[in-house]
């Protein structure tokens, strides 16, 4: 025979409101009766369909997270934030991993809106402005990473182009000139405005923009070395390369080493995302910090204050960027 709520509130000694109550943790119950009731479905063995109860409820408690590369430190720590708020609040996450695939993306943003979830965190994602804009009016929803115009929704991002700017501008003190920059991919807006902030530094330095030094790559280590081996194909090297994210800078650097090639010496190199990594590297990488933690976070506490309100919260934050000098850079007079 199966057990069913009536039996756990007979066994509390309450009503069966309360025990829906602390099974969808909704609504008033006094701490000292949540416990009972939780002792009760513990004793019973009781495990309620969630199912039902959602088809009661039309909640799910489940948020659909969706990020490019779950293999980049950048995004796992993200996620690793974003779970452990939503477990604490009484949510599950679901995770969905795209490859920087727009139809991967796609089909997840469709899987979470016709089945499981209550809301979606996106982060840095592919589509298009206009199909944000009409999730946002369909789901809940928090765009990560991504700047989008349009007032209404909610998104924690970074001002990508002052943060190249400012690696930019790093390398030009040290003396630069010859300055290599590693794009990211193409389809990714950050990729763009970091360029464009590689731009404006070199703009305010009076020094040219050479296309010969822009290496396109896709955030992956491997785009990192094979910039590496570009780069030393030219008849006039670099003397520095601004690196995209950490893991090309970590793909040069690796590259370099395999090739018997100094950083800094040969080339003083800086990374932007400042994941855990770069600073076990040897030697230690010079990047700028994305407060990626703090983004996970504001993002799904955002998104639960809003669920657990029920009212749509309004808000964008834009996150301050920091340089974090270590070892990878150096004067190009010799002085670190
Ligand atoms: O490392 C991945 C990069 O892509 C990060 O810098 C982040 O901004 C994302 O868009």
């Amino acid at each position: 025979m199966s057990i069913t709520i009536r039996d756990v509130a007979k066994a509390a000694g309450v009503s069966t409101m309360t025990v829906s109550r602390v099974i969808n943790n909704k609504g008033q119950v006094a701490e000292e009766t949540r416990i009972r009731v939780e002792q009760a479905m513990k004793q019973l063995a009781f495990t309620p369909n969630m199912n039902a109860q959602n088809l009661v409820t039309n909640k799910t408690r489940t948020i659909g997270i969706i990020v490019p590369d779950i293999a980049n430190p950048f995004f796992a720590s993200l996620v690793k934030v974003g779970e452990k708020i939503c477990n604490e609040r009484g949510y599950s996450m679901l995770i969905g991993n795209t490859e920087g695939s727009l139809d991967i993306e796609r089909r997840y943003i469709s899987v979470y809106k016709s089945r499981m979830c209550e809301a979606m965190i996106l982060v840095a994602p592919r589509v298009e402005d206009k199909e944000l804009i009409e999730l946002n009016a369909q789901i809940p929803l928090v765009v990560v990473d991504r700047k989008v115009e349009h007032d209404d929704i909610v998104q924690v991002y970074l001002d990508n182009t002052r943060g190249a700017e400012v690696a930019t501008e790093h390398l030009i003190g040290l003396g630069h000139k010859k300055i290599g920059f590693i794009m990211g991919p193409e389809s990714v807006p950050n990729s763009h405005t970091r360029f464009e902030g590689y731009e404006t530094a070199l703009q305010h330095a009076d020094i040219p923009l050479d296309r010969e030094l822009v290496f396109q790559g896709d955030f992956l280590v491997e785009t990192g070395r094979a910039a590496l081996d570009y780069f030393e194909t030219l008849q006039e090297k670099p003397t520095a390369m601004f690196c995209s994210n950490d893991l090309m800078a970590i793909g040069v650097l690796e590259r370099a080493n395999e090739l018997g090639i100094e950083i800094p010496q040969h080339y003083s190199l800086i990374g932007f995302d400042n994941i855990f990594l770069s600073s076990l590297v040897s030697p230690a990488l010079t990047t700028i910090s994305y407060p990626v933690l703090e983004m996970g976070t504001k993002a799904i506490t955002l998104l639960l204050d809003s669920l657990l309100s029920d009212s749509k919260v309004q808000m964008s934050e834009n996150l301050e960027h920091n340089l974090i000098i270590r070892s990878s850079t150096r004067s190009i007079y010799g002085d670190k």
